[in-house]
C-alpha cells in the first residue's frame, strides 16, 4: 500500500453525438463517438485516517467546485470504500483542473474517473478495469469513457463502450465560454426542439477516423446536442463559424457544451486557429490540445 498516489486524466470531445428517445428514468438513447484529448486533470490522492475523506480544487474553475458529497470526486471514493466494504480507510484528494467546470468535457465525470483509479491503488484494493466500469456507471454516463480513454463508441446512455481503431493523432483547439451550461438542461432544450431520430454514426466518421483522414472526420463531426446548446447560448454560433472562417477542418460543440471544438491540420494549425479565436469577446479563453490519449491512469 502505498500513501500518496498521482492520477492523470484526460478530457474528452464527442466527434458525434446523436441524441434519441428517453428510456423509463428519463436518459436519453446515445449513440456517440468519444476521443481522450490531451487537455486533463491530475489527481493527488493521501492516505488518510478511517473515514476521513477531503477534497480540494486548484486551476480552472476551481472557485466554483463545491467540494463535499454532492461532488461526484467525493461521491467516487466513498462509493468505491463502501463497494469493497472498508471502514477503515480514508483519503485526501486534491485536484489540479485544466478541464474546463460545466464545458460538455467530461471534466466532473474525469475527476470521478481518477479517484476511482488512485483510491483503488491507495487502498490496494486491485480492482478490475470490469469492475471500476461498473461503479463508474452507477456515478454518471461519462465515467467509464474517462477510465477507457482512446476513441471509442458509446451506446445506450453513453457507458457500453467499444473501442475504435484510429489511425494517427488528431490536434484540437477548444473555445471556452464565459459561462458552463448545465448537462440536464441542454437535454430539456433538446426535447422541447427536436424529434429524437435514430441513433446511428455517420459511416463517413467511422471511416475518416480508421484512414486517419483529418479532412473528412472535419467535414463528418456532429452534434444534436449543438442545437439546444446555442438556443441556451446564441454566442456559440459566431464562435463556431469563425473557428470554420478561419480555416478548421471542422468544428462543433463538445457534449453537451458550451465548450467549442475545432479539428486542426497540425500542431501548428491549431495554435493559428486559437490565435484567432483568442480575439473574439465571446471567447473566454482558448486551450490546445492532441487526441487520443489514454484513459484515467496512475502517474510514475
Ligand atoms: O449521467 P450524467 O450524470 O452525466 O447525466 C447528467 C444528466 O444528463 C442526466 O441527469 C440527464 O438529465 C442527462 N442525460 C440524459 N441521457 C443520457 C445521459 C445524460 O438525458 N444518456
Amino acid at each position: 500500500m502505498n500513501n500518496s498516489v498521482r492520477v492523470r486524466v484526460p478530457a474528452k470531445v464527442n466527434l458525434a453525438l446523436r441524441v434519441g428517445q428517453t428510456d423509463a428514468q428519463g436518459f436519453h438513447e446515445l449513440g456517440t463517438v468519444f476521443q481522450a484529448v490531451s487537455l486533463g486533470d491530475e489527481i493527488l490522492a493521501e492516505d488518510a485516517g478511517p473515514g476521513d475523506f477531503k477534497l480540494a480544487f486548484h486551476g480552472e474553475g476551481a472557485a466554483f467546485l463545491p467540494v463535499d458529497d454532492t461532488n461526484l470526486a467525493m461521491r467516487a471514493a466513498k462509493l468505491l470504500a463502501q463497494h469493497v466494504g472498508r471502514t477503515d480507510v480514508g483519503v485526501h484528494l486534491t485536484v489540479r483542473k485544466r478541464i474546463p467546470v460545466a464545458g460538455g468535457m467530461a471534466g466532473g465525470s474525469a475527476d470521478a474517473a481518477a479517484v476511482l483509479v488512485a483510491c483503488s491503488a491507495l487502498w490496494g484494493l486491485g480492482l478490475s478495469r470490469e469492475e471500476l466500469h461498473t461503479l463508474g456507471a452507477q456515478l454518471g454516463s461519462d465515467v467509464p469513457f474517462m477510465l477507457m480513454g482512446g476513441t471509442a463508441i458509446g451506446t445506450g446512455r453513453g457507458v457500453d463502450l467499444a473501442p475504435l481503431m484510429t489511425s494517427g493523432t488528431y490536434h484540437w483547439t477548444f473555445a471556452l465560454s464565459h459561462s458552463g451550461l448545465s448537462t440536464p438542461a441542454v437535454f430539456r432544450e433538446f426535447d422541447k426542439m427536436s424529434q429524437p431520430d435514430d441513433t446511428e454514426i455517420p459511416h463517413a466518421l467511422i471511416e475518416a477516423l480508421r484512414a486517419g483522414d483529418a479532412p473528412a472526420l472535419g467535414a463528418a463531426l456532429c452534434n444534436d446536442l449543438e442545437a439546444p446548446a446555442i438556443a441556451l447560448q446564441p454566442t456559440l454560433a459566431h464562435t463556431l463559424r469563425l473557428g470554420l472562417e478561419a480555416g478548421a477542418l471542422g468544428a462543433v460543440v463538445s457534449g453537451s457544451g458550451p465548450t467549442c471544438a475545432f479539428l486542426a491540420g497540425s500542431e501548428a494549425h491549431s495554435h493559428e486557429l486559437a490565435e484567432s479565436l483568442a480575439v473574439f469577446s465571446g471567447v473566454r479563453a482558448v486551450r490546445r490540445a492532441y487526441g487520443p490519449v489514454a484513459g484515467a491512469q496512475v502517474m510514475s
